[in-house]
């Protein structure tokens, strides 16, 4: 008991230099929500795998898996618990049963910095239909399980399921029974990705009331209605320290809110948010390409900060402008995230000055007057052809210098 009362008092001094510091936890879950996903299924040494990019692009928090769910989960969580270095906690998802929580424990042995996540369904909906309990029946489940994890580790989050569609009172109470137990991190789940931004802000704003300063407030967005992101912006807004996300944004369903944005958000415009990862943010892009070459998902183009198009330009005036200042079209620069270099991509919209760079990065040094020759022909073929590589300008100017129309 001694014990607990000093690791309280330090969760309050650290809770207090955080929010000063205004610096915000990532609780990475690609390996536990994020293999959820249908197809993003990792065994032990994909895991592990991805466990050693995540430590080294600087998440606080790696949740590895379930260790009850299976064998290979529980090796899982054991293999990455053991390679973990001392600067990340590994954490562990258990329901809210001693069996769940025994298990979790063990696998997270070999781990520095061990985490049990313990989580318990709150609202009516699941109370009723899933869980078959009254309100009193989980909140004593909560009180018990909380307490028998922090009897096996020092650092516990709770986790009240579908909390955003909880009667509010209810959830309070429920979080102020975690916090009795011992729970120093309480994270608030979106589950169905239900929530908007106001609402959102404002169920922080109403837990952290409830349960006074000490304990770190998460949230966990899920992206059913493509809020996920901008409700967990408004959460840190409101108070959340710590924001649960994956990799590409990869989850149950929709997924989860992709870290590369949450943690892009809050660099790009610190101006409106002045809070702060531990992410380097160079090295998003290669661990987006390390997760997608694991699962065999590749990231859809579009996607914001990762998408093999989010720093292409294919209309000519984008392009021109680009060409000129980076900043006209780029609010942060491919480097920053580790994109090699922004995109010209060559197509049906895209004007001469970008044309007659490619031949440049090409190696071909076009006349004026063979440039407008070029330029003809490739308005023509883009006509016909969605996207143009590097091979059809290469053959079509070498057809030009023998004389030969087009050749595409
Ligand atoms: O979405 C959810 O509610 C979860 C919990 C287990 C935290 O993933
Ligand atoms: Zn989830």
């Amino acid at each position: 008991m001694a014990g607990r009362t000093s690791l309280e008092g330090l969760a309050l001094m650290a809770w207090r230099q955080n929010l000063a510091e205004g610096r915000v936890k990532i609780f990475d879950t690609t390996l536990r929500d994020g293999e959820q996903s249908p197809g993003c299924s990792m065994n032990t040494l994909e895991k592990k795998k991805m466990a050693r990019q995540l430590e080294e692009l600087g998440v606080d928090i790696i949740e590895a898996g379930f260790p009850i769910a299976s064998e290979g989960d529980f090796e899982a969580v054991h293999g990455v618990s053991a390679q973990a270095g001392g600067a990340v906690t590994i954490a562990a998802l258990a329901r809210a049963s001693q069996a769940d929580i025994e298990r979790a424990a063990k696998a997270l042995e070999p781990a520095h910095i061990p985490r049990i996540h313990v989580f318990l369904a709150s609202s009516d909906i699941h109370l009723e239909h899933k869980l078959r309990m009254t309100r009193q029946q989980a909140l004593d489940r909560i009180g018990e399980s909380v307490r028998k994890a922090r009897s096996l580790v020092e650092d516990v989050e709770f986790s009240c399921e579908d909390s955003t569609r909880t009667d509010r009172g209810y959830l309070c109470e429920s979080f102020r029974v975690a916090v009795e137990a011992g729970a120093t991190t309480l994270n608030i789940p979106d589950t169905v990705g239900y929530t908007m931004p106001g609402e959102y802000a404002q169920i922080v704003r109403d837990v952290r009331k409830a349960v006074g300063e000490g304990p770190t407030l998460s949230v966990h967005c899920h992206d059913d209605l493509g809020m996920a992101v901008a409700n967990s912006l408004a959460a840190v807004d409101a108070g959340a320290r710590q924001v649960e996300c994956t990799i590409n944004g990869i989850g149950e369903r929709a997924g989860n809110a992709a870290l590369e944005e949450i943690v892009m958000a809050l660099r790009v415009r610190h101006d409106l948010m002045p809070y702060h990862t531990g992410v380097k943010n160079e090295l998003l892009y290669p661990t987006s390409q390390l997760l997608s070459e694991i699962i065999e998902v590749s990231v859809q183009p579009n996607k914001a900060i990762v998408g093999r198009n989010a720093f292409a330009h294919e209309a000519g005036i984008h392009q021109d402008g680009v060409l000129k200042h980076a900043l006209t079209y780029e609010i942060m620069t491919p480097q920053s995230v580790g994109v090699p270099t922004n995109r010209l991509v060559l197509g049906k919209h895209s004007g001469r000055h970008a044309l007659q760079k490619r031949y440049e990065e090409l190696g071909y040094r076009l006349d004026p007057g063979q440039l407008n020759e070029m330029y003809r022909r490739f308005v023509e073929l883009a006509d016909r052809k969605k996207l143009i590589l590097d091979e059809d300008l290469v053959r079509m100017v070498h057809y030009l210098e023998q004389g030969l129309p087009t050749g595409v």
